[in-house]
């Protein structure tokens, strides 16, 4: 299989237009929408070859941005069945998803430089890191929360147990419905989520403020690129006191957790969300060091045949052989591009080259799919799904 040209027509099949926008769908048959983070890697990868595809997924993205500077995490651009995470607004879901758009769209003028299209997106991008910084973090720890399991990419991530009284064996339809009572919970407080989900489920991940870290340096890049060193300055040193604040609150045993709560009790399931910091440069080397060679290359752990476990096979959560288990144990394509590129950042190039090539093998034996089995390589979940296409970047990148 030529990896290139499969993921690129992949990319072409998956492509739509509705009321004059341009987006791609994750997977033609189960994810027939435009979801927030997959546009995000979209971008990332149609960057490569086609700067214009990859500046409308972006500006497609924004396109429904909520009032008070919200994006939501599903755009339901034409009516269907799957309708999950919708209840209370026309069209979109209420919830958001890890902050990419920042990267991605300087990603997208890193190939192909447009300050048009910067200074097109600019103000909607500040609007939305602007809404994380403050509505969820209305008691300025300077960690951002999350108001579903969801908003974290990772469903059904055993690290959101606690917090959703779920066990460790549940089932995924059971977590499916404690999620969504979760939104009809926001609902009923008409989505004014500060005032009424911490009672219900308020978490600080760990991905999604190291993914917040590094898009709003992003930003700021993007704000020196249109001259405006108010903002350069005022994202660095947001992106900065998140960092800090992650440190102080987040880290121990030599990594991070997420937290919950007012007195930020950590939740201490050991999941890939150790490695995420990796991308944002949280770790010191000395750090990175004994992360990569306690967790991420230790087979009793993370480190599988296939790839890298998103749960540790010690966790009682973790489940490598069922479809139904995704984010329980499966490896992902997304979270083995941000391994890939955290483990650069260090220099770790023979193990980032490993990550590299353990997906290649994957998208060569198993095709396409959106999870795989780490222990047989096995391929699970959609079909045509579009995550595997960032192999390109890794193999671009290398
Ligand atoms: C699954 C994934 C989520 C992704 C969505 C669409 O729900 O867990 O991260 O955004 O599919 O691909």
């Amino acid at each position: 299989m030529n990896i290139e040209r499969t993921a690129r027509k992949l990319l072409q099949e998956n492509s739509r237009e509705t009321a004059g926008y341009h987006y791609t769908v994750p997977s033609a048959d189960h994810y027939p929408y435009q979801w927030l983070w997959d546009s995000c890697f979209h971008a990332i990868i149609l960057a490569r070859f086609d700067a214009e595809a990859a500046q409308n997924e972006i500006k497609a993205l924004l396109s429904k941005q909520f009032e008070n500077g919200m994006v939501p995490h599903i755009i339901y651009w034409t009516p269907g069945i799957l309708h999950l995470f919708s209840w209370g607004v026309e069209g979109t879901s209420t919830l958001t998803q890890p902050p990419m758009i920042a990267y991605a769209a300087w990603d997208v003028h890193r190939h192909h430089p447009d300050t048009t299209f910067l200074r097109a997106v600019f103000p909607a991008l500040s609007a939305y890191y602007r809404f994380l910084l403050s509505a969820r973090d209305p008691h300025k720890h300077h960690l951002v929360s999350i108001i579903n399991p969801d908003e974290s990419g990772e469903d059904n991530s055993p690290r959101f147990d606690a917090p959703l009284g779920a066990s460790p064996r549940i089932q995924l339809k059971d977590h499916l419905a404690k999620r969504k009572e979760l939104v009809e919970k926001n609902r009923v407080c008409n989505f004014d989520a500060e005032n009424c989900m911490r009672d219900f489920f308020w978490v600080k991940d760990v991905l999604f403020n190291t993914v917040l870290v590094e898009n709003l340096r992003a930003l700021a890049r993007i704000a020196a690129e249109l001259k405006h060193p108010e903002y350069e300055r005022e994202f660095n040193a947001e992106a900065e006191t998140v960092a800090g604040a992650m440190r102080e609150f987040m880290f121990e045993d030599g990594v991070y957790w997420p937290v919950m709560g007012s007195d930020l009790e950590k939740l201490k399931v050991a999941t890939w969300g150790h490695f995420a910091p990796l991308f944002a440069g949280l770790y010191t080397p000395e750090e990175a060091e004994k992360v990569v060679r306690d967790h991420l290359t230790n087979p009793e752990t993370f480190y599988a045949p296939h790839g890298i476990r998103t749960t540790s096979m010690q966790e009682e959560a973790y489940r490598a052989d069922a479809e139904d288990f995704s984010w329980r144990g499966s490896v992902w394509m997304a979270p083995h591009w941000f391994i890939y590129h955290g483990l650069k950042r260090y220099g770790f190039t023979k193990e980032a080259e490993d990550i590299r090539n353990k997906s290649i093998e994957l998208i060569k034996h198993s095709g396409f799919r959106e999870c795989f089995n780490p222990e047989t390589g096995e391929g699970f979940g959609a079909h045509g799904f579009t995550w595997g296409a960032l192999v390109l970047d890794m193999m671009d990148r290398s």
